[in-house]
């Protein structure tokens, strides 16, 4: 039940991705006027990220051969400028870049190991929507987890195994490893992906789906993702999978991507897929996508991600014990908060972290009669201290610890016992339909708990989410 918490994780540097370097100009972007500014400036990876437009849609074809490592690809960007733009940013790292056209007129063209600044030929007007075409190639390469400062860290983004199968876990700012981007959760937008792979081969990526035969011996994949989604969210998993076709007794449809030979004990591991998609739209409100599904990885990654529509799993979190089942709960529940409802600064993630957490107990307590949440809340609660630091502003070693997993947790069942259950489970689902496929911060939480409790809760939760130290549960009135 514990996820696995990275504690005594230190903040590093980014390891430097082997940048085949630019093929149109070489030289430092300029970043004298305001308009460069990186903005959203999120503290916690301040390369990432541009706060000056907004992107609508990206466009990601690519073309890919288990042989080889190497990628062709070309995306597209449309995006609304806020401001008016003489140069701008995108998020992309290491792949070369043959043709940059800026509405379709070739523009110029800087870029470092995390950047690009391209210059358009005419500046971009305050308001205006412009489309950024880039058609590029090379090998990928995944980079270090900026929050993991291990020996051997954990590596984000496109990720090729030795027998040329890939997957793609970004989770926070990996996207720029396979598409140029505005890669912060502040700038969702739609998708289409499509991938041109080999007959023999799936392709498991966000949305919905359809294949369709491409040059002799080979498919294109085409997914569309309607709904705005982060860019860490987007994926791509390519390797021979066998496909399972369900649907909720309520009617989401289900399609699971599973490595052959884990396939019987994969749709197992996901048989209570359905039933939970069911019970967490009676209590979160409606699911908020077109389809629901899992990816199950041959590879032991140490976790899973709750890529938008189609979470991906490491080997190492499935099987057939409890502690699977919760992993599969906690994946679906982020699809609701974090995907549909997302961060709009990483300070914040104990609100995806913690909900999804909280949702493993809620799926608990419904399905089986001995479960007794408040004694579980108790242990958790009675656990080692030293981990249960601030939820709030963890700091980036601190993304994915106990503090933002177990203490969020415990901050959203010590919120029920104080406002109660008529309440709580309100607040719950207007904060999904109010932020519904938006950002929203832990200021605009606080800001709607208030609302609805009717009452001034700023203390509960500056000492819930602010203090090293951890409150007591409040005393149980379930
Ligand atoms: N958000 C994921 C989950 O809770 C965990 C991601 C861990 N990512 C990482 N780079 N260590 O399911
Ligand atoms: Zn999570």
């Amino acid at each position: 039940m514990v996820r696995r918490a990275l504690t005594g994780l230190v903040l590093i540097s980014l390891v430097g991705c082997a940048g085949s370097g630019s093929s149109s100009g070489g030289s430092h972007p300029s970043r004298s006027t305001t308009t460069t500014a990186p903005g959203p400036s999120d503290p916690y990876y301040s390369e990432a990220g541009a706060g000056v437009y907004d992107v609508g849609h990206y466009d990601i074809g690519l073309r890919y051969s288990p042989d080889q490592p190497a990628i062709t690809a070309t995306t597209t960007i449309t995006a609304t400028a806020k401001r008016n733009l003489a140069e701008f940013h995108l998020d992309f790292s290491g792949l070369t870049i043959d043709q940059i056209t800026v509405d379709a007129a070739a523009a110029g063209l800087s870029r470092t190991r995390t950047d690009l600044t391209v210059r358009p030929r005419r500046a971009i007007a305050s308001g205006a929507t412009f489309v950024t075409k880039i058609r590029y190639h090379g090998v990928p390469r995944a980079i270090a987890d900026p929050g993991d400062a291990s020996d051997d860290p954990t590596r984000i983004g496109w990720t090729r195994t030795r027998d040329g199968r890939v997957y793609v876990v970004s989770e926070p700012i990996g996207a720029r490893t396979w598409f140029p981007g505005n890669d912060h959760p502040a700038d969702k937008a739609t998708f289409d992906i499509r991938v041109d792979v080999p007959d023999g081969v799936s392709v498991a990526s966000n949305g919905t789906f359809a294949p369709t035969p491409g040059s002799p011996g080979r498919y294109t994949w085409h997914w569309t993702m309607a709904q705005p989604m982060a860019t860490y969210l987007a994926t791509v998993v390519i390797a021979p999978m066998r496909e399972e076709q369900t649907a909720s007794a309520a009617g989401v449809p289900i399609r699971n991507f599973f490595p052959p030979r884990l396939y019987d004990e994969s749709v197992t591991d996901f048989a209570t897929t359905g039933a939970m998609i069911d019970y967490f739209s009676t209590i979160f409100g409606p699911y908020p996508f077109d389809a629901y599904g899992a990816v199950v990885l041959r590879d032991e990654i140490g976790y899973a991600l709750e890529t938008q529509t189609m979470s991906i799993f490491g080997s190492d979190m499935l099987g057939t014990d409890q502690d699977a089942e919760d992993t599969v709960a906690h994946e679906l529940a982020h699809q609701w908060f974090g995907d549909s409802v997302s961060i709009r600064r990483w300070a914040d993630i104990w609100l995806n972290e913690g909900f999804a957490t909280y949702a493993q107990y809620l799926w608990d307590d419904h399905v089986d009669p001995a479960f007794d949440i408040n004694l579980e809340m108790a242990k958790l609660r009675a656990g080692d201290e030293r981990h249960l630091t601030r939820p709030h502003n963890p700091g980036v070693e601190g993304l994915f610890s106990a503090a933002t997993y177990e203490r969020g947790a415990l901050t959203l069942h010590a919120l029920r016992l104080t406002i109660g259950d008529a309440k709580f489970f309100e607040l719950v689902k207007v904060w999904t339909a109010k932020y519904r496929y938006a950002n929203a911060t832990t200021a605009d939480f606080i800001a709607l708990t208030n609302e609805i409790a009717g009452q001034d809760l700023t203390d509960f939760f500056h000492r819930w989410l602010d203090t090293n130290q951890v409150p007591p549960l409040p005393k149980s009135l379930l």
